[in-house]
């Protein structure tokens, strides 16, 4: 059983899958994860961003079970990873770890931006989740503020539009929803809402696939 989580930068669906693998007892990859430790590898190191060849070579050393989401959340491995996203074999590479942890029973979640489209197009629950750019950028802002940080709205505002126009104009996998996805805007939803919407997607299709 595979749930194909996928949308733009700061939809809500990292907290959203989660959820959803507690609830069901699953497994669960944020795919996002695997392009940002491939882009600190090489930013540790000294690497160059822009050569396929050696970020391949990284990213196929990826280790899924040591990926940490509080040191790979920061802005600049964010900004690394979408740029090394765009290149094909860097992308093939770590597609096939991705599929091979779709893979683990009893089940798995996957959340990232061609999860439905590309890793997993035969996964039987596919849920593309949005909220506008306004939304998202809020969201954002609020979640550094209240963890005591300090952020600028306006540039936060433009971040969120870069990265989008970058993940939906690159020619390899770009986001977008798979023909068979669930549409889930959570603009105006509470976490819980979204939740509750969500479960009513998965197990309409759990009935389905049963
Ligand atoms: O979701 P997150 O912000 O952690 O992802 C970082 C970057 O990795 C995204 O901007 C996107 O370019 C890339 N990514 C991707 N495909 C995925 C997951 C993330 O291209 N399945």
């Amino acid at each position: 059983m595979i749930i194909a989580i996928d949308g733009p930068a700061a939809a809500g669906k990292g907290t959203l899958s989660r959820r959803i693998a507690e609830e069901y007892g699953f497994h669960h990859l944020d795919t996002g994860l695997t392009y940002r430790a491939t882009a600190k590898a090489l930013l540790d190191a000294g690497l160059p961003l822009d050569d396929e060849t050696v970020a391949e070579t990284i990213a196929r050393k990826v280790d899924l079970s040591g990926l940490d989401r509080a040191v790979l959340s920061k802005h600049e491995i964010g900004e690394a990873a979408s740029k090394i996203a765009v290149m094909p074999a860097v992308r093939r590479a770590l597609v096939d770890a991705q599929r091979a942890f779709s893979l683990r029973e009893p089940g798995t979640v996957l959340d990232g931006r061609d999860i439905g489209t590309v890793v997993c197009p035969d996964a039987p629950v596919k849920i593309y989740v949005t909220a506008s750019a306004e939304v998202r950028a809020k969201r954002r802002y609020d979640e550094i503020v209240n963890a005591g940080g300090s952020a600028d709205y306006a540039a936060i505002f433009e971040d969120v539009k870069r990265r989008d126009e970058r993940d939906m104009g690159r020619s390899d996998s770009p986001l977008r929803p798979a023909e068979d996805a669930y549409l889930l805007d959570t603009s105006e939803m509470s976490i819980e809402a979204a939740f509750q919407t969500a479960k009513s997607f998965i197990d309409a299709g759990l009935s389905r696939n049963a």
